[in-house]
């Protein structure tokens, strides 16, 4: 019988997380992998939001956004890859988007590496369009597509099962 996967949650990232997400963020990016500093930077900038995903007291995944109105930007996505598909992806990214609509953003931007594929399909799912690619963008010479979200497209896409609050959510 598989274990149960047990429940997750999302809440605002704090100070006190930064070294568990920096573990993260070492074993998650280990080409561009973003300095403990940064973190904390980021978390005092009034422009920017961060989200973790938390189960049983342990954080699984992360997410942040900075928004310049009218234009929001997905700083960071992840989730640790024993969590991986079980919409805790998708969950951080309608938070990051609802949060973008609340501060009055009407679009999205993010960069994603050309050789990643699962996290492109998770952005198209929700309506991402490559708009630019950056040649040999990252440290190892990967490159970089842009991708954009219109948020004010009638009959716009998706947030794949929203739910109506960014601030918590189970599976
Ligand atoms: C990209 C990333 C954030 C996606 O996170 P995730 O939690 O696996 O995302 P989701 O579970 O919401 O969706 C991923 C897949 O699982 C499927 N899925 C979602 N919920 C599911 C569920 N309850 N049961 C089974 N499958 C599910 C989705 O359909 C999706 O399928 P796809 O791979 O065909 O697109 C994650 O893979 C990751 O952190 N990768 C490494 C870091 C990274 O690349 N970050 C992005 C940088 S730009």
């Amino acid at each position: 019988m598989s274990p149960d996967p047990g429940s997750w949650t999302l809440r605002p990232m704090v100070p006190a997380d930064v070294p568990a997400v920096h573990a993260l963020e070492r074993r998650l990016f280990p080409v561009d992998a973003w300095p403990l500093e940064m973190f904390t930077a980021e978390l005092a900038q009034p422009v920017c939001w961060y989200w973790v995903a938390e189960q049983d007291g342990e954080i699984i995944g992360y997410a942040g956004l900075m928004c310049l109105r009218p234009v929001g930007d997905v700083q960071t996505i992840a989730v640790v890859p024993e969590h991986e598909g079980r919409g805790i992806g998708s969950a951080l990214l309608r938070t990051l988007h609802a949060q973008a609509r609340e501060l009055g953003a009407t679009e999205v931007l993010l960069e994603v590496r050309a050789d990643n594929p699962r996290a492109q399909r998770l952005y198209r799912r929700f309506g991402y369009e490559q708009i630019h690619t950056r040649p040999r963008y990252y440290r190892d010479g990967a490159d970089a597509l842009i991708m954009r979200l219109d948020l004010t497209a009638p009959g716009a896409p998706h947030e794949p099962g929203a739910p109506t609050t960014p601030t918590k959510e189970t599976p």
